[in-house]
């Protein structure tokens, strides 16, 4: 479906579409953040927000015109939830399939919001295609399992040349429970995780000049992650001393309520500071708040959510290294905490911007209070 701007507000709730269209009319100096988009808050201090949308026919998606509205007046930047992942575009060894997330990059150019590519390489052997399992990479498994991941990098980057801003160019290579790097039966192949991933970065740096390429992963703030963060920076070392260009890490950012406390805070601040000391930047690749570990009430569950994420934000925003900040979907009822550890009560997760209803909640707000607070990137 197309929509204009103007049709796309039309179809949003009155609420949300007062405060978009008073968003595009009124100068950012005269009005209070809540009358704001995020993007424009975010804009404000020389950052973007965005979001992930979904590209199939499920309800998360731009099909759906309420959320497509949402997404075109709040965000700046879109990266598919799962149409570029292997599984999606990958077929067969030999063949591509873009269908699905060419809807995705003209819904983006259609409403002028910039992309991020998600993402080159999942190195985990449960989100490869099934067909890498059996795939025989010949009597020369290195040159064969190259030449896959070079083609691979290669096909995506020429097909959307200048409309990126953005790749996650691996994602989830370091193990949670020790650190170690994953391996797949590419990195099998290939003779070796680092091998891979380093060779991943090198041709995307080649097939995508100038476009920001990250390392992304979920080590995140709560307690039992030391290992994970561990070998993140294990892993951002090694790609600073062998040269493999990495611009930035990207932390999605998947929390759970409530704020951790002040020791796992310092914690993490100095993982974060080790991470920017090598000249990484950073990036918020997929925000949301888990909020299983709460009880029912829902006022208080939207409460400590939005406390959680503005502790989160006001910490990540102090960092100039910061730019973008994408939420992992603005709308309840889409977000893949739903069927991802579903609370034991059998309640809906609250853990995004809007609710069931695309109306703000508290946590909308917490973020918007951040981009207000947040210090000027020059
Ligand atoms: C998730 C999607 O949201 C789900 O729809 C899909 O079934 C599995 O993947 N880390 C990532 C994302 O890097 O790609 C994941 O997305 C969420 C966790």
């Amino acid at each position: 479906m197309t929509m204009t701007r103007r049709e796309s507000l039309t179809l949003m709730g009155g609420a949300a579409a007062t405060l978009a269209i008073g968003a595009e009319q009124v100068q950012a100096k005269t009005r209070a953040p809540a009358a704001q988009s995020l993007n424009a808050l975010a804009q404000a201090k020389g950052m973007r927000f965005g979001s992930s949308v979904a590209g199939g026919t499920g309800g998360g998606t731009w099909r759906n015109p309420r959320n497509a509205a949402l997404v075109a007046a709040q965000c700046g930047v879109i990266v598919p939830e799962n149409e570029l992942k292997w599984q999606a575009i990958r077929p067969s060894a030999t063949s591509f399939d873009f269908s699905a997330f060419d809807g995705t990059a003209d819904f983006a150019r259609r409403h002028g919001l910039a992309l991020r590519g998600h993402t080159l390489l999942w190195h985990r052997p449960k989100w490869m295609p099934g067909w890498m399992e059996t795939h025989d990479f010949g009597a020369r498994p290195a040159t064969a399992a190259a030449a896959m991941m070079t083609a691979h990098v290669k096909t995506v980057c020429a097909r959307y040349n200048g409309r990126m801003s953005s790749y996650d160019v691996v994602n989830e290579t370091v193990l949670p429970e020790g650190g170690q790097l994953a391996q797949t039966r590419l990195s099998q192949a290939m003779g070796g995780t680092e091998a891979l991933v380093d060779l991943a970065f090198h041709t995307a740096r080649r097939a995508a000049p100038g476009v920001q390429l990250v390392y992304n992963d979920y080590m995140s703030w709560e307690p039992g992650n030391e290992l994970h963060r561990k070998g993140v920076l294990a892993l951002l070392e090694g790609f600073r001393k062998r040269g493999t260009p990495v611009d930035a890490l990207g932390v999605q950012s998947h929390l759970i309520a409530p704020v951790p406390g002040a020791s796992q805070q310092r914690e993490w601040r100095q993982f974060i500071d080790e991470v920017v000391a090598m000249g990484y930047g950073l990036v918020i690749t997929e925000f949301d708040v888990r909020d299983r570990e709460l009880p029912a009430d829902m006022a208080l569950r939207d409460r400590v959510v939005a406390e959680t994420a503005k502790a989160y934000c006001d910490m990540m925003f102090s960092y100039r290294q910061l730019r973008d900040v994408l939420a992992w979907g603005l709308v309840d009822p889409f977000s893949w905490l739903q069927g991802f550890e579903p609370r034991s009560d059998g309640l809906a997760a609250r853990g995004c911007p809007y609710d069931s209803n695309f109306r703000a909640k508290p946590m909308r707000e917490a973020i918007a209070a951040a981009f207000a607070a947040a210090p000027v990137r020059g």
